[in-house]
């Protein structure tokens, strides 16, 4: 187990949270490295013998060290914007793994991606072909594309991470994909490589996903029949992680899923997951402040909030919360609700669970790996935490937290 009690003390691997808490302070989110390599080889073995690319979705958690490891174990990289694409090569990762995903890309943006000489640049709109053609006829250059098609499915996931139905903002209309595709392909400066196609996060099950690529490869057969030929299909991320009572599907289901849909085509499989890999990876380590027992409710008001860990409050997530001492000595079990100092009621970790804890006690919210660090905000002027990742007895700071002086380094007080 990756996070576990060792001696009465949670731990991460073999570091225990207390130590990491003393040296390096908190909130502080914690990594295992072990975590996100055996969550990586999980899609890497279900892929073997099979031309296919795992471009971690970067806008998970975008910590140089997850990406170094990443490049490191030979992934691919899905991005967003340039700022992502800054970061992989930063970090080490090889621009001919990149694939660029989005669908405001800027044209400086788009230019600098060309210049990078990334895989493939996913396309959502008519605009952002014409984008692309203008920006790469200017560099002299021919850009990767692929579309990205709305196959109008349900991911059966909460409406805010749902995007594969017709009335998302994202990709392109099914029906209007093979129209989009001919206009490509006679534009002197594209090339066109790819196909993608992306529901959701937080699936739980393989069922909406192999749908949606069965979707995907019914179109790439009239593709053909249009002599319009690429060579790999993205069939996005998606795959959900344990955070309650969840139980998803297994990553090789997925895989098994896709790989079925795709029968006998021979284009290169690509898949980009973010949570898969890092979710259950991560926690965030807090310290409760007060204990303040209240007329209809208790609360453990700790020193992270919600501008750290913002998805409680933005999709009501359910996070599980471990104390760090198994048994507090001379503590009291009580329901308590977990809140943070930040001035909003929406300002909560978690709601009414049982702990049995004393000011100063330490908790770790689980699986917060994934969409954590990357979604936190100075919100209330609070600097953001420091990042430590852990592997086998070793802990080292990956990024240091926030000073309060870096926070207004860039303003000015004018009159
Ligand atoms: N590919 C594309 C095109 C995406 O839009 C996303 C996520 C992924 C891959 C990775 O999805 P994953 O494997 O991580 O599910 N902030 C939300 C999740 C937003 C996901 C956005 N797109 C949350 O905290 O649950």
């Amino acid at each position: 187990m990756t996070f576990a009690y060792r001696g009465g003390i949670l731990s991460a691997e073999e570091v225990s949270l207390e130590d990491i808490a003393r040296r390096f302070g908190t909130p502080c989110y914690v990594y295992s490295r072990a975590a996100i390599e055996r969550n990586y080889g999980a899609f890497a073995r279900a892929l073997a013998g099979r031309p296919a690319l795992i471009a971690y979705s970067v806008k998970a958690n975008s910590n140089l060290s997850v990406l170094a490891l990443m490049a490191r174990l030979g992934a691919g990289f899905d991005i967003v914007s340039g700022g992502e694409l800054a970061r992989v090569l930063a970090a080490g990762g090889d621009p001919r793994k990149i694939v660029f995903s989005g669908l405001g890309k800027s044209e400086a943006e788009i230019e600098q991606a060309l210049r990078a000489g990334i895989f493939c640049v996913n396309l959502e709109s008519e605009g952002e072909l014409a984008r692309v053609d203008a920006v790469a006829a200017r560099l002299g250059a021919r850009a990767p594309i692929a579309f990205r098609v709305n196959p109008d499915v349900d991911a059966k996931t909460h409406p805010y991470i749902s995007t594969g139905l017709k009335q998302s903002k994202f990709g392109v209309a099914y029906n209007d994909a093979e129209r989009l595709y001919r206009d490509a392909a006679r534009r002197p400066n594209v090339h066109v490589v790819g196909i993608g196609c992306h529901i959701g996060s937080m699936m739980t099950a393989a069922a909406p996903y192999v749908a949606a690529a069965e979707r995907i490869v019914a179109l790439v057969g009239r593709l053909d029949a249009a002599s319009i030929r690429i060579s790999h299909i993205d069939l996005g991320g998606g795959i959900g992680i344990r955070y309650r009572d969840e139980s998803p599907a297994p990553v090789a289901e997925f895989v098994r899923g896709a790989l079925a849909a795709l029968d006998t085509r021979t284009e290169m499989l690509v898949v980009d997951p973010g949570r898969a890999i890092v979710g259950e990876a991560g926690v965030l380590l807090t310290r409760i402040e007060y204990v303040k027992p209240g007329e209809s409710k208790n609360f453990a008001v700790v020193d992270a909030a919600m501008n750290d860990l913002i998805r409680p409050a933005l999709y009501d997530a359910w996070h599980e919360v471990r104390q760090v001492r198994e048994t507090e000595l001379d503590a009291v079990a009580g329901v308590y609700d977990i809140v943070g100092p930040v001035c909003e009621s929406a300002d909560f970790l978690a709601r009414e669970r049982k702990l049995a804890v004393l000011p100063g006690s330490l908790l770790a919210v689980m699986s917060a790996g994934a969409y954590g660090m990357v979604m936190s905000s100075n919100y209330n002027t609070r600097p953001r935490p420091a990042e430590v990742m852990v592997s086998g007895a070793k802990a080292s700071l990956v990024r240091e937290r926030e000073s309060v002086d870096q926070l207004f380094a860039a303003e000015r007080a004018f009159l």
